[in-house]
């Protein structure tokens, strides 16, 4: 086994003006190569703040983040973009997908940094395994949110991530969307041995993940290391 994310004493403050928000306090724990992992806790208690930390898309106040072996802390933007590209898949809450592309040319975007081949190619197949393939040449304002959060995967699965992180992937969608969503996910997991971090408010999807982390009071964590059961409440 090998550790593919390591957190150290991890602390995020956000400033605007005057005003200080700490939002993490000191966060620490590590995941093995090929985990599963959920992140709950209330709204506003640091989550998404946590997966982007982690996933490198942005930089904490202090602490360490070590993904895959590589020290995040000292990066630039750019370099952190390269470790991105390389290891990282990651499903917004929001979306983000790039109003100006396409479903197909969203998913293509990742497969062309790479420098792929066959890039349209491998984006219908995906878009396929979400169940879009039809809707391929829609732009993000003609989709649904659900089918917009499923554009989303697509594209975090074209990387062909070590590690995929996941912030509410199945938050959009009903239930039998959802569930094909999650078997997607753990899917990959199985068979590809992805390493998966989801951000949840869904008790039966978190149950599902080996491990989880809950964060409380937006600057506690308590890690549970092992399957627990954690009380409807909590969520
Ligand atoms: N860029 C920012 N600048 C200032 N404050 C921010 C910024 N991003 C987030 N926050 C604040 O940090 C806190 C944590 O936000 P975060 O989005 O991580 O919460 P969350 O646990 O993901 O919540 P939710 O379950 O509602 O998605 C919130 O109080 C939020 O207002
Ligand atoms: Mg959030």
């Amino acid at each position: 086994m090998s550790t593919i994310l390591d957190i150290q004493d991890l602390k995020k403050t956000y400033n605007s003006g005057d005003r200080h928000l700490t939002v993490l306090e000191g966060i620490n724990f590590s995941l093995q190569a090929g985990d599963t992992c959920s992140i709950v806790g209330p709204s506003g208690s640091g989550k998404t703040t946590l997966l982007g930390l982690c996933a490198g898309l942005d930089r904490a106040s202090s602490g360490s983040v070590i993904l895959n072996g590589v020290k995040l802390d000292n990066l630039s933007e750019d370099e952190r973009a390269q470790v991105r590209n390389q290891y990282v898949g990651f499903i917004f809450q929001n979306f983000q997908l790039i109003p100006t592309l396409t479903a197909m040319e969203n998913v293509m975007v990742p497969l062309e940094l790479r420098g792929e081949r066959n890039v349209q190619r491998q984006a219908m197949e995906l878009l396929g395994r979400v169940g879009l393939a039809e809707r391929h040449d829609h732009y993000p304002t003609q989709l649904s949110g659900g089918e917009q959060q499923r554009v989303s995967l697509a594209r975090a699965f074209s990387n062909r991530p070590t590690i995929l992180f996941a912030d509410e992937p199945t938050g959009n969608l009903d239930e039998e969307t959802g569930q094909r969503v999650e078997q997607l996910l753990f899917d990959l997991n199985r068979e590809s041995g992805t390493t998966l971090v989801l951000v949840t408010h869904d008790l039966d999807l978190a149950e599902k993940t080996q491990r989880i982390i809950r964060i409380k009071g937006g600057n506690a964590v308590s890690d549970t290391g092992a399957p627990v059961s954690v009380s409807r409440d909590e969520l």
